[in-house]
């Protein structure tokens, strides 16, 4: 039996560096696989496998999709179709009141408040702010020479990139970045103050925001969430924008944080690449779908089988905890060519799973797009001859680079980059 039979992929510490062998191993047996020593989950890591599952709410419900076979189901499962006790206890499950936990209908009336927010025109005055929030970011380093990529520049960067969509008004964003942590230099130290629950701050400011439009129209974004309607006209709960909205930094914050930072390593490691891209700013939304083909920050949704399902050959009992995961179909050799291969003249790059599919595919896939591209064009132009530091990382032939500790998330936990300022 090999380690990738016997250790559990849920906890096991082996596979955080690189968990593709893991997935390579189990996809060549099948491409739909019970892993009986990782909480016995069935591992979807073939492409059309995944894309099948994503697309079939009748067979398989999202109630799991964040975290999967933890802490385990909060019933027995009985019978071939288990969709009366999945409603029945779906408020003991963790994070139930999220969108992306919801099943259809219900899901459908939710998702639907968001399209006032992705409208073209937010998209693009929220576009017109990240290019001055980056060379405000940059400037906070800029004479330095060097940044820590993730905390100095990423997480704030897509912090207030969501706030800002969400209308939040500009005199809060400082608040916002000591309370959810994301470090700014001056306001560290506050930062490390307070000790108040990111998730209450969140909770308690987007519930005076919109009660206090919802009494006082403005005609800005937030007001414009305050008034959004279910699709049958009705008007939602306050409570249920703020989850909203809440969830919004959740799923936007750290993804997008990640995608930033593994572009950056790419860039910094591969100076032709750097070059070419110097070169060639056209390349730019090329390479951040490879990228996001290679390292997409999502590395686990899941679904549970509501009803008894077969996919390919494989027979999957109702209640069965299904691990599409998204880095494995990203990489199957049936889809794409050498698929380990980081290739800038990849012809179907976008065909990846990064942002999912289906109903639940990512709604922030446009805007974390953008802010890749923004962020690398700005970094180029202000910082020349980008490098990966050797003090942190160690020199190129023995690098060192430490990754996120988790099965959720693909991504480091700290990149260190050099450069020589442009003036
Ligand atoms: C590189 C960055 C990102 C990646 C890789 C990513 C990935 C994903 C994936 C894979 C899903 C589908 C989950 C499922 O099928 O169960 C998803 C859903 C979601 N994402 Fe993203 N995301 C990113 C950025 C963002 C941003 C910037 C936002 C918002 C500002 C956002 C908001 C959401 C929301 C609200 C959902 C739930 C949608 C639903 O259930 O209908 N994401 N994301």
């Amino acid at each position: 039996m090999s380690d990738f039979d016997s250790k559990d992929f849920f906890t096991d510490p082996s596979f955080i560096p690189d968990p593709h062998p893991f997935f390579d191993h189990h996809r060549s047996q099948c491409p739909v696989k019970r892993l009986e020593a990782s909480q016995n989950v069935i591992a979807v890591t073939g492409f059309d496998e995944c894309l099948e599952v994503l697309r079939n709410t009748a067979a398989f419900s999202n109630i799991v999709a964040p975290i999967g076979p933890f802490p385990g189901l909060p019933f027995e499962p009985q019978g071939t179709d288990i969709s009366a006790q999945i409603d029945e206890h779906r408020e003991q499950f963790p994070m139930f009141e999220h969108l992306v936990t919801m099943d259809p209908p219900r899901h459908s009336r939710h998702r639907r408040l968001l399209s006032g927010l992705f409208t073209p025109r937010r998209l693009e005055e929220n576009e017109q702010f990240m290019w001055e929030l980056a060379d405000r970011q940059i400037d906070e380093f800029h004479s330095s020479g060097a940044v820590e990529m993730l905390n100095g520049y990423a997480q704030p960067f897509a912090l207030l990139t969501v706030a800002d969509l969400l209308g939040v008004p500009k005199e809060d964003h400082d608040e916002f970045r000591v309370y959810l942590n994301a470090q700014k230099v001056g306001a560290m130290e506050e930062g490390d103050r307070l000790t108040r629950n990111p998730l209450e701050f969140l909770d308690e400011k987007f519930t005076s925001y919109l009660e206090d439009r919802r009494s006082s129209p403005r005609g800005d974004s937030l007001t414009q969430l305050a008034n959004a309607k279910f699709p049958d006209g009705s008007t939602p709960e306050i409570v249920e924008l703020v989850r909203l909205a809440t969830f919004l930094f959740a799923a936007g914050q750290d993804t997008t944080a990640r995608l930033m930072t593994s572009a950056f390593r790419q860039i910094a490691e591969f100076p032709d690449l750097q070059k070419q891209l110097r070169e060639d700013r056209t390349l730019i939304p090329q390479f951040v779908e490879e990228i996001l083909r290679m390292e997409g920050p999502v590395k686990s949704d899941f679904r549970l089988a509501r009803t008894a399902t077969s996919l390919g050959d494989v027979e999957i009992p109702a209640g069965s905890v299904v691990m599409v995961s998204l880095p494995a179909a990203n990489r199957d050799p049936r889809r794409f060519e050498d698929p380990h291969e980081f290739r800038m003249d990849r012809a179907n790059s976008k065909e990846h799973v990064a942002f999912g599919r289906g109903v639940h595919s990512c709604p922030g896939a446009p805007l974390s797009r953008v802010e890749a591209r923004v962020t690398i064009e700005r970094m180029l132009d202000r910082m020349d001859d980008i490098a990966i530091s050797e003090t942190a990382h160690g020199p190129a032939d023995d690098r060192r680079y430490t990754y996120e500790p988790t099965y959720i998330l693909r991504g480091l936990i700290e990149l260190h980059l050099e450069f020589n300022p442009v003036p």
